[in-house]
């Protein structure tokens, strides 16, 4: 054996091997070049997912026929004209692209300079490695570049690509995220002579609504946080958005799309207190970092970066979107307004069915009834007697239990009160209210737990709990273990407001309580919190577990699910929801209430 040096061919396979993965990733470096170029405009023509055709078209600055021959050779690149791999502030630069297509594909590039007016277009070819010479050609100011046949001279790749369908929706996600963080460059892909995305340039707030959809752009918060010279922006959905997987969080570190892990864990951490542990915020950040104080060139395909002070970082994503959630209040996200309509809508015209006893025709859809005598069924009793016109299936309104509290004189100022003014109480839970343009319904028992635990965070960080001392101790029987546990943690749950001693085996003395809690069930939340400490474990700090804690307490406070509340108590849980930060949604990410505005229900009614 002898140790030799590779063919250039060889070794721009090798380079291609780690560079170009798959179809998508060769678009997305003609895509980057093209960007890099200066473009307005990308068009991206593929064929049976990239694997025939991917035709990239761009009105960028083009190249000149001494260049073209250059563009095709390795490790040369117009984009580190220092020689500076520090400051780099192109998408490319490592040369590597255009060869290692050209060497496993039939690669053609058809250029024409657009400094120089005089310049034809000229083309050049690569196949397989095997360079052409140029060749005069016809072409608008910009670039071409096509590729046939990728992976045509690699036999070994070519036999790992998925379905076109499957590759296209790669080609298609590479394209989107380019575009997220390039609203002013107008993009488009056909993938078989079908248009899949054409996305004129735009806002940035827009762009990002034409591809993360109507939901996301109308319940994101905007964010713009600085540190250090380092910048974040972007957009993040409310935290009543969210879904079950983080694949809708797209970060941007200088321009460049990238998956951090750090960025990820940030962005937990920020919605920790308000998401259930398996969902995900939408969101699109993007974090602009002085060139110096991260490192680019640690992936081939670019996709991984390394910041020099990933707490910074960290902590500047944290801070950045707990301010922007602070900042948004009360407000839950209006996504589930509409599928609260939705979800109205599909039963309430299939109940009507049978009492039209034919096919719904829809007339009433076009003509409404007079509504007079349904109306303000607050104070006319009307209520009742609309739900007695349904079948007699349905519960009846005037069994136990099923009672609804109506309040005779809404509040007038309604129009200051973002929440409304409470109307009703339902099935003991439900609070109705009347806002200047709608109706809010308003799930008690997660608002208060909400309003607990917002308000024990904030008295810790003030220093301490209020408690309210018992007229006289209240005994909790439980078994030993349990009275063990309580008493080991004596005085952690002491800093929560609860102080208890020991009171023989099997027993413990309650003394004092949250006072924020109101009337409580001593025993019951004794219990519980017993069973939570064991479920935390021996490590755990409460502290930690604080979330939970106050769920726990906040559940045996005043205003739990089934308990009966004075109109005074209702509309002072409106008015403290509407005080406190975060209350639009419980401490598990779901809503604590939903809005329905006066012109939907009207829609619903047909009678917009
Ligand atoms: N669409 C384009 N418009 C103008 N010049 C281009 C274009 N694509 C490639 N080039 C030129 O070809 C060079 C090599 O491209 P490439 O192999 O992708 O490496 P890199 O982008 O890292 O420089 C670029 O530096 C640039 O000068
Ligand atoms: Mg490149």
């Amino acid at each position: 054996m002898q140790i030799r040096q590779l063919p250039e061919t060889l070794i721009n396979q090798i380079a291609a091997g780690e560079v170009i993965e798959r179809p998508a990733a060769a678009v997305k470096e003609l895509v980057e070049n093209a960007i890099d170029a200066g473009a307005s405009k990308i068009e991206v023509v593929i064929r049976e997912g990239g694997a025939s055709l991917i035709a990239v078209s761009d009105d960028g600055i083009g190249m000149s026929v001494e260049e073209l021959p250059l563009a095709v050779e390795r490790h040369a690149t117009s984009k580190l004209p220092d020689n500076d791999l520090v400051n780099i502030a192109s998408l490319g630069f490592r040369g590597e692209a255009l060869p290692s297509i050209g060497a496993v594909s039939r690669l053609t590039i058809t250029s024409r300079p657009r400094k120089d007016v005089a310049a034809d277009a000229a083309s050049i070819t690569v196949d397989g490695g095997k360079k052409s010479k140029i060749s005069p050609a016809a072409h608008a100011p910009g670039t071409k570049v096509e590729i046939r046949d990728l992976f045509y001279a690699t036999p070994a790749r070519l036999k790992f690509l998925k379905s076109p369908r499957t590759e296209a929706q790669n080609i298609r996600d590479v394209i989107e995220r380019l575009a997220m963080a390039y609203p002013d460059i107008s993009f488009k892909l056909v993938h078989d002579e079908k248009s899949v995305l054409d996305l004129p340039s735009a806002p940035r707030l827009e762009r990002l609504q034409q591809i993360m959809g109507r939901d996301f752009a109308e319940n994101a918060l905007q964010i713009n946080a600085e540190r250090d010279g380092i910048k974040l922006t972007g957009y993040a959905a409310l935290p009543t958005l969210n879904r079950g997987t983080n694949q809708y969080q797209y970060f941007f570190v200088n321009g460049r799309p990238v998956r951090d892990k750090l960025m990820v864990g940030a962005v937990r951490g920020a919605y920790m207190d308000f998401l259930a542990y398996d969902r995900h915020p939408m969101l699109c950040l993007f974090l602009d970092i002085p060139a110096g104080l991260v490192d680019v060139n640690v992936h081939p395909a670019k996709a991984e970066v390394r910041f020099q002070d990933s707490a910074l970082v960290r902590g500047l994503l944290v801070g950045g979107l707990k301010h922007a959630i602070a900042e948004a209040g009360h407000r839950a996200s209006t996504s589930v307004a509409g599928q609260t309509l939705q979800a109205f809508q599909t039963p309430i015209s299939q109940q009507h069915l049978p009492l039209n006893s034919g096919p719904w025709n829809g007339e009433y859809r076009h003509s409404p009834p007079s509504y007079g005598a349904t109306r303000g069924v607050a104070d006319s009793g009307g209520y009742y007697a609309a739900s007695n016109l349904a079948l007699d299936t349905r519960p009846d309104p005037f069994a136990p239990g099923a009672r609804a509290y109506v309040q005779e004189t809404p509040l007038q100022d309604n129009d200051v009160f973002p929440l409304g003014a409470a109307c009703a109480q339902l099935h003991e839970t439900y609070i109705v209210a009347q806002t200047a343009d709608g109706l809010v319904l308003v799930d008690q028992h997660a608002a208060h737990e909400r309003l607990v635990y917002e308000k024990m965070k904030q008295a810790m960080a003030d220093g301490g709990i209020a408690r309210q001392s018992l007229l006289m101790p209240e005994i909790v029987e439980l078994d030993e273990p349990s009275v063990e546990r309580l008493l080991s943690r004596k005085n952690e749950l002491e800093e929560l407001g609860l102080s208890i001693e020991s009171f023989g085996p099997g027993a413990v003395a309650v003394q004092e309580v949250p006072s924020l809690l109101g009337i409580t069930d001593i025993r019951l939340l004794v219990r519980d919190l017993a069973d939570d400490i064991v479920t935390y474990g021996q490590t755990v700090s409460l502290k930690e577990k604080l979330e939970e804690v106050c769920s726990t307490m906040a559940c045996h406070g005043s205003v739990r699910a089934g308990r009966r509340l004075t109109p005074e108590e209702m509309n002072a849980l409106l008015r403290q929801m509407e005080k406190t930060p975060h209350s639009g949604q419980c401490n598990h990410g779901r809503p604590t209430y939903v809005e329905l505005k006066l012109h939907d229900i009207e829609k619903l009614f047909g009678r917009k």
